[in-house]
């Protein structure tokens, strides 16, 4: 990913109409967040991989269309069966091979070294365990290999973090966004997992006052650090 101002190293509907009004409404939501600058943050995300991926909680596959054809293979690991049939549909309409599978965060079904780069959107504030997914992520990312993340962090700003943190302690904000903490200082565990920062942009993305508590976000490249001998 190119280095440019403002970057720092270490920094629709389904087909089948749904009773439920809440889907509904969360994908219009979600339409509007890709219209509104998420869809150009995806193919920043996404730019210049290569090789056999791993995308985690992969969702409904907003990202498919947006892998370059420098990559031979994704797997996708989807957990929420619903979602997972979407992201089954969406991995149909992709330009490269996804296959998307169930699986879980911390407790991937693959082998050491298994992949090129990993692929992280969206997630890292919902798995229950940062340390653990991420140390997960690094076992089966080939040494050297990458991990891409997009993702909202704790603010930088003292109000906007305090505000994160009494909403996430609180319980308000993982029962409003299906168990998502708004206040997880993301890149700094990705550094402690055994991580290296390779890039790193901080910005604000707000396409909704709602979504103010997720609005600090960052979008950046770590390498799995070299093995101490
Ligand atoms: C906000 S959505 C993001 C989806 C997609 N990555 C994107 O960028 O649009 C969070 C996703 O994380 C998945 N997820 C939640 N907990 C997970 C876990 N423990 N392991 C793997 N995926 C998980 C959810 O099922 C959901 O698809």
């Amino acid at each position: 990913m190119a280095t440019e101002a403002g970057r720092e190293p270490a920094c629709r509907t389904s087909k089948v109409k749904r009773v439920n009004a809440i889907p509904d409404r969360r994908s219009r939501a979600a339409a509007a967040a890709e219209d509104a600058g998420q869809a150009a943050h995806r193919r920043e995300l996404l730019a210049g991989l290569r090789g056999r991926v791993l995308e985690l909680g992969a969702g409904n596959g907003l990202n498919f269309e947006h892998y370059p054809t420098t990559v031979d293979e994704v797997v996708a690991v989807e957990p929420e069966p619903y979602l997972r049939e979407r992201a089954v549909e969406a991995a149909r309409n992709a330009k490269l091979r996804i296959d998307v599978v169930d699986g879980l965060a911390g407790r991937l079904a693959f082998a050491d070294a298994a992949f090129d780069a990993a692929v992280a959107s969206l997630v890292l504030c919902t798995v229950p365990d940062l340390d653990a997914t991420l140390t997960d992520l690094r076992r089966v990312i080939r040494p050297a290999g990458e991990l891409r993340f997009y993702e909202h962090v704790l603010a930088r700003e003292p109000r906007l973090a305090a505000l994160q943190r009494a909403l996430t302690r609180t319980g308000v904000w993982p029962l409003v966004g299906g168990g998502c903490h708004a206040d997880r200082d993301t890149v700094v565990a990705i550094e402690r997992a055994g991580f290296a920062i390779q890039d790193c942009r901080r910005f604000h993305f707000r396409p909704t006052l709602l979504v103010a508590p997720a609005a600090p976000r960052v979008i950046g490249s770590a390498r799995r650090a070299q093995e101490e001998s």
